[in-house]
């Protein structure tokens, strides 16, 4: 399976090569592929701040590399002044979008890694391999979490399964294949997976221009459907599991995801729908004690207003939170690197992190 799923990453959202960060611009897909280079950590954070590179893990590897291109600039400067001087970059990078953890959880190992690199005479090195080794962990914590995840999907039904999912939690998103696509891709090799049901995901269209590329790019089978579709489908029984990713999940449990992620949880247990949320314990934040703490980021209301460069609503004001929180009682199940947990709450989350 492994080799199998090695073989489907086929999609990159960011490459490190020639001493540069490339970015494929994903507000501009699936119509173009233009990869563009990157040399300057603000050049990243406004690029974070753009969605031109998008979904929490890919947030993190971004940054990750972005200060090694700010650390880039001091190699003639004397060590003793690089934590002073890249303290700006790092402030300008948390500042690019505040809900995924993972932009700050790969900031602070930089912060960490600077802590001890300004130590040696060759600091640059050691903050590179730290970056690599952010990317590196993110593409094998989604092995990890596709292998889980299909164990979960196969433990508890071996019939072949209508998945709904919401956003891009793909290779778009990560630096490997995916988190809650991931499973996906691994349940289909499995022959577990006849459908997947994308829902289109508004306002930015993560799911009708991204996931539907992914997916489609692969063969596997899936249909595109308007978000506000999802209780029809569930109605009708035409699903079996919601699989979603996350961008923050709090030490009770509870999930911050793309914005229609908690009504999509409401549904489905009404439906008796399963609900699996797949992520890196890198997107677990113990800082927080439940969701009602995590910041929502909100976004222009023009991404709501328009399509592209067409005005499609009234001369109305639109309120554009981008993200929600679903609570813990909700989840059937998250999946991690570190392991499952099953109804997750304190006490779960809290053994998960202690464990490893
Ligand atoms: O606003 P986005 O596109 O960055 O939001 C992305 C999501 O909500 C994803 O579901 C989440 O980051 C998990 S990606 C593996």
């Amino acid at each position: 399976m492994r080799e199998q799923m090695l073989a489907a990453e086929k999609v990159k959202a960011l490459e490190w090569r020639d001493n540069a960060l490339y970015l494929l611009d994903q507000r501009l897909l699936p119509q173009h592929e233009h990869w563009q280079r990157y040399e300057t950590a603000a050049e990243v954070a406004l690029a974070i701040r753009e969605m031109r590179v998008r979904g929490a893990p890919a947030i993190g590897v971004a940054a990750a590399f972005a200060v090694v291109l700010a650390a880039q600039k001091l190699v003639d400067s004397p060590v003793s002044t690089w934590s002073a001087a890249l303290a700006a970059d790092f402030a300008l990078l948390a500042e690019s979008r505040p809900t995924a953890v993972n932009l700050f959880w790969a900031l602070q190992k930089m912060r960490d890694c600077l802590a001890i690199a300004v130590q040696q005479a060759q600091p640059l090195p050691i903050l590179a391999a730290q970056a690599v080794a952010i990317l590196n962990d993110d593409r094998e914590a989604n092995m990890q979490t596709a292998q889980l995840g299909l164990q979960v999907i196969r433990e508890a039904s071996a019939a072949s399964q209508h998945v709904m999912t919401h956003c891009n939690t793909g290779a778009l998103a990560t630096a490997g294949f995916g988190t809650a696509l991931g499973v996906i891709r691994a349940a289909y090799l499995d022959g577990l997976v006849s459908c997947v049901h994308v829902n289109e995901t508004r306002p930015w269209l993560q799911g009708s221009r991204l996931t539907a590329w992914e997916l489609v790019g692969e063969g596997i089978p899936s249909v595109l459907n308007v978000d506000s579709a999802a209780a029809h489908l569930m109605a009708q029984g035409k699903i079996t599991w919601v699989i979603v990713g996350a961008d923050r999940i709090t030490a009770n449990g509870d999930v911050a995801n793309k914005i229609g992620t908690y009504q999509l949880a409401v549904l489905a247990r009404y439906h008796q729908v399963k609900f699996m949320v797949v992520a890196p314990s890198s997107t677990i934040d113990m800082q927080l004690s439940s969701g009602t703490a995590i910041p929502i980021e909100e976004r222009n209301g023009e991404e709501i207003l328009y399509i592209g460069e067409q005005r499609v609503a009234a001369q109305i004001d639109a309120f554009n939170p981008v993200f929600d929180v679903t609570p813990a009682d909700l989840i059937d199940v998250i999946v991690t690197e570190r392991g499952i947990v099953m109804q997750p709450n304190q006490q779960k989350m809290h053994a998960l992190m202690q464990d490893n």
